[in-house]
């Protein structure tokens, strides 16, 4: 029997406390409510309030005393990849610093694979991703870096997410290893041409090792003039002119700002660009942790991210990096919360994920403690134990 679908309401009450991200719903910044219920009417959010005052709706799930927070938003990823960096980060472990050349080998890898398989890779780190929380994932090519393979990735990771970014400039390619001016060209010429259609975003490696400050603006200006919004990786593995230049760009965020100078605080404050710290990075290349606390004070709008890729952060799990933030980088945790959930929705540029409000779609965690703290308090325990996405329980 056919049926027309017509949304059901579904009420979860007895939230212990539910984060909303909306200040003029609960207490602080978090906007906290104590004893919640939200209502969910379709794939959005139709009512949150006092678990005691939840209107009838068509189904009821009983939290149990559960905390709830926004699904979170995972705005920085590289799942468009094939083969495998144990070896290189074995060899991290014992020691051998990380560069920007290990992504050569992900690239020889990733043009060898099938659709099929770059579609399955996707498609399994989402499916990771979603089941630790994360309801909103932003991911890049960068492992193709041929006009074809590049499209191609974009194409694909079309199929599996709206937040689709053209880092074609990544690194230069060892086709192209005596001639990075070429490269550039052809990444803003004929890469750009076939690889704007399928993406939102254009995001570029300045650094040491791969794009300098003029290669980074031109790739970044092109992408603005075919309709893409900047977003830079910047200041990862030492100080550059990634966050200077993301700022002046006006791009929707600097990711990484692992080394910032006093300047670069200043221009992420006084800017609407998202500093996105990648905790993961940081982890599995041994290096320095970014410092969250002096953007914080200087008022800079911070994102946490995953950075999820084979090479330097092969990691999709949100609590991890919330965790880490928390025990290394100056976060409070309910700072690290916002910033893995709000934050990341700003640095996309999205007014309908990363909160709990009338209105929103209907994004959601359920956490195994009374707390969204715990995430932190808690590090490495697999507290999410229900996840809702666009209103449909996963
Ligand atoms: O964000 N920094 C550049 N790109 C990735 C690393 C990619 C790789 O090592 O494969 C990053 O850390
Ligand atoms: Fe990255």
């Amino acid at each position: 029997m056919t049926t027309t679908s017509t949304p059901t309401t579904t009420a979860i009450t007895h939230i212990s406390q539910l984060v909303t991200n909306d200040p003029s719903l609960g207490e602080g910044p978090l906007g906290l409510i104590q004893d919640a219920a939200v209502v969910i009417d379709g794939d959005r959010i139709a009512w949150v309030g006092a678990s005691s005052k939840a209107p009838a709706t068509d189904n009821a799930v009983d939290a149990g005393g559960r905390a709830a927070l926004p699904g979170f938003v995972d705005s920085h990823s590289h799942l468009l990849f094939a083969g495998d960096r144990t070896a290189e980060f074995n060899a991290r472990m014992s020691g051998r610093p990380y560069s920007a050349g290990g992504i050569r080998t992900t690239v020889a890898a990733t043009r060898a694979a099938t659709d099929e398989a770059l579609h399955a890779t996707v498609a399994r780190y989402l499916a990771e991703a979603l089941r630790q929380g994360t309801t909103t994932q932003e991911t890049k090519s960068g492992y193709g870096l041929t006009v074809e393979d590049e499209a191609r990735a974009l194409r694909i990771a079309a199929e599996h997410t709206d937040e689709v970014t053209f880092l074609g400039a990544h690194i230069v390619p060892p086709d192209y290893a005596d001639d990075p001016a070429g490269y550039v060209g052809l990444v803003t010429g004929p890469m750009l041409d076939a690889c704007a259609p399928h993406a939102r975003w254009v995001d570029v490696f300045c650094e040491t090792g791969a794009f300098d400050g003029d290669q980074a603006r031109a790739v970044l200006t092109a992408g603005k003039a075919r309709g893409l919004v900047p977003r830079v990786h910047a200041n990862q593995l030492g100080h550059g002119p990634g966050v200077q230049l993301a700022v002046e760009l006006g791009a929707a965020s600097a990711d990484h700002c692992t080394h910032l100078s006093a300047a670069d605080i200043d221009a992420l404050a006084q800017s609407d660009t998202v500093a996105t710290l990648l905790p993961g990075a940081e982890f599995s290349t041994r290096a320095q942790w970014p410092d969250a606390r002096p953007l914080l004070d200087a008022g800079a709008t911070v994102a946490l991210s995953t950075d999820c890729n084979p090479g330097s952060s092969f990691t999709s799990s949100m609590p991890f990096c919330i965790a880490l933030a928390v025990r290394d980088m100056g976060m409070t945790p309910d700072e690290a919360v916002w910033s893995a959930t709000a934050g990341g929705a700003r640095a996309l540029r999205r007014t309908d994920v990363g909160r709990i409000a009338p209105g929103a779609r209907a994004d959601l965690a359920l956490l195994d403690a009374p707390s969204h703290v715990h995430l932190a308090y808690r590090p490495g325990v697999p507290l999410v134990s229900a996840v809702w996405h666009k209103g449909v329980r996963v």
